[in-house]
């Protein structure tokens, strides 16, 4: 009822709705409606009430609510479920228990805070509440354990490209999944499979994108190499549209992907990315390799030219961009 009150307020914003009009709609009585405004503001949604005039919505609150991520979300199947948290320890995990329950295909969790936030190589993913984007999507792709990797190849691309449409703003893909602006990380992206030898059973990708940090939110060792939406274009940004540019662009690469193949994502990758053609360092826990970035493989594996002539497949690792010698 809550959902269906707020639907006809948006619907009629800025302008006021009776709540005559509400009551017929809903076949409840005008006390019953009152109650739920009262929750809705107290949700954070400003509504202005005026004698003879009835309501009118005049703010939505800065939550990921699914509400605000459902109005207007021009996908198909990505976002059409949505488990919203206040406070979770992981979006990945509760994606990873949904798949395995079997929850639709682009179910995605949402959260505006994480406890136990994960990044790649067992790293920790922290975001002050609010501020970012923390979101995992459930997908089950007809393809091999091995291509998973394309699957966040993807979603760079998909994250790049939304930022651009939403903000203007360019970002650039450090293999194999990070995005940069002027060098220091904006968003990074964590996928997790449930998988058989020959099958995947579930993908969950989890996306968090840097939003509107200011620069104090980040701890200080990591001031010099991450940034935020809001620190390079100086303004606060809206995560619910962001989210939605994102989903849909997700979705429509995905598509592209199962129809088509790998080719058209990794040509799109490569056209994005900031760490081709260039010296990099790859480094793994125990090692390291000073090389050339020549290119990408067909499975998304770096090739890296090592200075005495070898070109060496690298499948995992972290890259530091070197100024060259
Ligand atoms: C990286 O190390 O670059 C990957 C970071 C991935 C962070 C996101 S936030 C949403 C999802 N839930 C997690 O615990 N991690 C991913």
């Amino acid at each position: 009822m809550k959902e269906t009150i707020l639907r006809l307020l948006r619907e009629r914003s800025p302008e006021f709705i009776s709540g005559e009009e509400i009551c017929k709609s809903l076949n409840v009585t005008r006390t019953a409606i009152w109650k739920h405004i009262q929750t809705l503001r107290e949700s954070g949604y400003e509504i202005e009430a005026r004698p003879r005039a009835g309501y009118s919505l005049t703010a939505v609150p800065d939550r990921l609510y699914p509400s605000e991520i459902l109005a207007g979300l021009p996908t198909r199947f990505l976002g059409r479920e949505i488990y919203y948290f206040d406070t979770l320890s992981t979006t990945n995990d509760k994606a990873k228990e949904l798949a395995y329950l079997g929850t639709p295909e682009g179910t995605i969790v949402v959260a505006e805070e994480q406890t136990g936030g994960k990044g790649r190589l067992g790293r920790h993913w922290c975001t002050p509440k609010y501020k970012g984007i923390l979101v995992s999507m459930v997908l089950y792709p007809p393809v091999l354990p091995l291509e998973a990797n394309q699957a966040t190849m993807l979603s760079a691309v998909a994250v790049a490209l939304a930022i651009e449409r939403k903000t203007g703003l360019k970002t650039g893909i450090k293999w194999p999944n990070d995005l940069l602006v002027g060098g220091k990380k904006i968003c990074g992206i964590l996928t997790e499979l449930g998988a058989e030898m020959v099958k995947i059973n579930y993908l969950v990708i989890g996306i968090g994108i840097n939003t509107n940090q200011d620069t104090i939110d980040f701890p200080v060792e990591l001031r010099g190499v991450a940034t935020s939406l809001k620190n390079e274009l100086k303004r606060k940004v809206n995560r619910v549209r962001l989210l939605q540019a994102m989903l849909a662009e997700f979705e429509r690469w995905y598509q592209v992907w199962l129809e088509q193949g790998f080719a058209p994502i990794l040509a799109r990758w490569k056209d994005l990315s900031v760490s081709l053609n260039c010296p990099v360092r790859i480094s793994t826990p125990n090692d390291h390799w000073d090389g050339w970035a020549e290119d990408v493989d067909k499975d998304g594996a770096l090739l890296l030219r090592l200075p005495g002539g070898v070109l060496k497949k690298v499948v995992s690792g972290e890259v530091s961009l070197r100024l060259p010698e």
